[in-house]
């Protein structure tokens, strides 16, 4: 298997060889192994990118889904981002001081989202979920926090548990979790911890957990319940904030008002980025000196002059395109249901899950029943399947993870005519 991707890959080879002797497991992501490794191959060095496409050290070009884990919605090397990073380049990179450029930000971010009435910014997602966590223990002077069966919100301590079938690994500390999309699971766990919990945190598209959008009572309910029981809601959009509108999903798509917001990804225009905010009473407690206040924030690199160049950048062009953003969402619509009757027609254990641009793809053992949770989805997902769905996919030029990943603006009708290709290429090897 992949004898054509080896042959082709020599570089690539080269590298890993030497990645793995630095690198715990070869590499600085989990995910960046994107199952090659499971395979008996390798995954590509990539050098360059340019809209939907990217290369890789041996010269090879694939058409790009994963898109920087889902940043690049304007596709890579954007010449509006690149010419901002240009230019601040030329002034020096950071002075770990204040700087004319994170206001604009923060002002251009709390246009778009107005519930962020105070924000603080970070480096990572990572940072923000957990600053964002630990301001809602301050607040509410209560420990425990909720999360979705998995929900993925970083690496940080609080959140990095029940994030793969059987989710029955022990918390850190202080962690509670419920079935996203499963509003009885989401009650039986209030029913046993609400006393203690500071909060609940959920994307309101669940992401690494399968791509899975909300069912129409799902957000309101949790909305509806933590309001009741004095919890702060905490939406984490690090991929959907400005992925389906100019905004954030969960209040303008789906009309639900969290206490706080944490974003990243596309908000720093494919740069270092981590925002965590909204209520003022909240991150009141953020601001040193304030009565009851404890240490949150920090970070050498926060406020980055490169990172808020590029989101700067980045919103003012999406802002341009915010009529454009149905257009795109149609687009991956189509796409996904394109690929499941594909799928339907060939392999009937595939299915395409996501909302608007973002695509996934899972590969099962058995065809799975709706409303779709995490929990069933693990249960009957083929995960060796999905491995080489992937690598056959990487084999014939098309660069995914999560089955596929994402659109950006700089797809076209080719990219998807050659990615269905691919697909079908690789259901028949998965039939053999
Ligand atoms: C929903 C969500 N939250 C948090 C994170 C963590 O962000 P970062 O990788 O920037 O630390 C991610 C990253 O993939 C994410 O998808």
């Amino acid at each position: 298997m992949l004898e054509r991707y080896k042959k082709n890959t020599q570089k690539s080879a080269e590298l890993w060889d030497r990645a793995v002797n630095v690198f715990s497991g070869g590499i600085n992501h989990n995910i960046r192994t994107f199952g090659l490794d499971r395979c008996g191959a390798y995954p590509p060095f990539i050098v360059r990118g340019d809209g939907s496409h990217i290369w890789d050290v041996d010269g090879n070009e694939y058409v790009d889904f994963w898109m920087t884990h889902y940043s690049q919605i304007l596709g890579h090397n954007n010449p509006s981002v690149r010419e901002a990073l240009q230019a601040q380049i030329e002034l020096g990179c950071h002075f770990g001081a204040l700087n004319e450029s994170q206001v604009i930000l923060a002002e251009k971010i709390q246009r778009a989202i107005p519930l962020l009435r105070k924000m603080r910014f970070c480096s990572t997602g990572s940072e923000s979920t957990m600053y964002a966590t630990r301001l809602a223990r301050l607040f509410s002077k209560k420990r425990l926090i909720a999360k979705a069966r998995g929900g993925w919100h970083g690496g940080n301590d609080s959140l990095a548990f029940h994030l793969k079938n059987p989710f029955t690994d022990e918390p850190f500390f202080d962690g509670v979790s419920f079935d996203y999309n499963d509003r009885e699971s989401f009650d039986q766990m209030l029913a046993t911890c609400k006393d203690d919990l500071a909060a609940v945190i959920v994307e309101p598209v669940l992401g690494a957990g399968g791509g899975i959008s909300p069912e129409p009572q799902f957000l309101p309910h949790l909305r509806e319940q933590t309001e009741k029981h004095g919890i702060l809601l905490i939406f984490d959009e690090i991929i959907t904030g400005f992925r389906l509108c100019y905004g954030s999903a969960g209040v303008e798509v789906y009309g639900v008002e969290p206490d706080l917001i944490t974003l990243g990804k596309i908000a720093g225009g494919g740069m270092h980025l981590g925002v965590y905010g909204g209520r003022e009473d909240v991150m009141e407690l953020a601001k040193p000196g304030t009565q009851d206040s404890r240490w949150v924030g920090g970070g050498t690199f926060s406020s980055h002059p490169m990172a808020m160049a590029a989101g700067i950048a980045a919103l003012d062009e999406l802002h341009k395109r915010r009529e454009a953003y149905s257009k795109l969402n149609q687009m991956g619509e189509a796409f996904r249901s394109r690929l499941n009757t594909l799928f339907d027609e060939r392999s009937p254990f595939g299915i395409a899950t996501g909302i608007g641009s973002i695509i996934f793809v899972s590969i099962m053992k058995n065809k799975i029943e709706l409303p779709l949770t995490a929990q069933k989805l693990s249960e009957v997902l083929d995960k060796e399947g999905l491995d080489r769905f992937q690598s056959i996919l990487m084999e014939e030029g098309v660069f995914g993870y999560h089955g596929l990943g994402a659109l950006s603006f700089a797809h076209s009708e080719s990219d998807l005519t050659k990615t269905i290709h691919a697909v079908e290429v690789s259901t028949e090897s998965l039939q053999r």
